[in-house]
């Protein structure tokens, strides 16, 4: 049975019955995995967000970093803008994650965080030969069974494309360090623009924040197109505003989306519940998607 609801949660893979796995409409997922199954996994894209889906939320009861913390947190910034640049996460993240405010409402103010603090970063005069020794003394963790996602993903030439609004130069230096940044890979995410002599200066292309990324899925529309003939998504996210990460996938034909709930469980569980497919609690694996992937290859 589902743990929340007591849906009964049909045996389709043996991690349903992880106690993390909660579902409003089992026999459905049942149903598009059956279709995808069906369809083949040359078929199939996997669509996912980085910062909190791909890696932890939490190692040790301890946060882990997003991409901008990892920045936030180093020494390529100063104790004056760390202070700046913390308070701003003081300030907008509980907003981020409130769900007694509307999108519409939360849309400017998520604008607004990223710009500032963009900003900030790019005062400091970050140098891009830093990167990967910031990543390499970070605490950002992929989630458990990331090895068996990406290398089941690149056997079986699945693309992954991952939508983030993190900063693209850090999770792919994330990635590499993992040693899972594999060709099937494509990132949409904020690229920094580095001056002749390596120094940031700006951040490349249209600015993505959380509540964007229907609008860069279809600026983005050339490389759905390349994906035209893999109709069958699975979408991966921790915020309600990942759902629209497939909405540059034309002819989709089945969409399984899972989503991972972080933090405040209760407050949000049931828009959760509402948008997602599976909604992960608390969990910091990827078992889940891993046995979903297993169940279509
Ligand atoms: O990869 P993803 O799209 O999840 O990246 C966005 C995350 O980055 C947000 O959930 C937000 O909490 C975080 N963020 C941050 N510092 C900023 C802006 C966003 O940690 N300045
Ligand atoms: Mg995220």
């Amino acid at each position: 049975d589902c743990n929340c609801c007591g849906v009964k949660v049909s045996a389709v893979i043996p991690e349903f019955s992880n106690p993390s796995v909660c579902m409003k409409d089992p026999q459905r997922v049942q149903d598009i995995m059956e279709s995808m199954a069906k369809a083949g996994s040359n078929t199939v894209q996997v669509i996912s967000d980085f910062d909190m889906t791909l890696t932890r939320f939490a190692y040790n009861g301890k946060r882990c970093p997003t991409c901008h913390n990892i920045l936030d947190n180093s020494d390529l910034v100063s104790e004056e803008c760390k202070e700046q640049l913390k308070e701003l996460l003081d300030t907008y993240y509980p907003i981020e994650i409130d769900c007694s405010r509307p999108v519409d409402e939360k849309l400017p103010l998520m604008v607004e965080w990223w710009t500032k603090a963009h900003a900030l970063l790019v005062q400091q005069r970050i140098k891009k030969d830093h990167l990967a020794l910031v990543v390499r003394e970070s605490d950002a963790m992929l989630r458990d069974g990331y090895q068996l996602f990406f290398d089941h993903l690149h056997e079986h030439s699945i693309p992954l494309l991952i939508f983030s609004a993190g900063i693209g130069d850090i999770l792919e230096e994330v990635i590499r360090q993992a040693k899972v940044f594999h060709p099937n890979i494509n990132v949409f995410s904020n690229y920094m623009d580095f001056d002749d002599c390596g120094v940031l200066r700006a951040f490349k292309g249209e600015l993505i924040h959380i509540y964007n990324k229907r609008e860069g899925a279809l600026l983005n529309s050339g490389h759905f197109e390349e994906l035209r003939a893999r109709p069958n998504v699975l979408l991966m996210g921790d915020s309600l505003g990942d759902l629209n990460m497939a909405d540059g996938v034309q002819d989709m034909e089945n969409i399984l989306k899972i989503g991972f709930l972080n933090d405040k469980v209760e407050e949000r569980k049931q828009s959760y519940l509402d948008s997602y497919d599976i909604v992960l609690v608390k969990d910091e694996t990827l078992v889940v998607p891993n046995g979903v992937l297993l169940y279509l290859t």
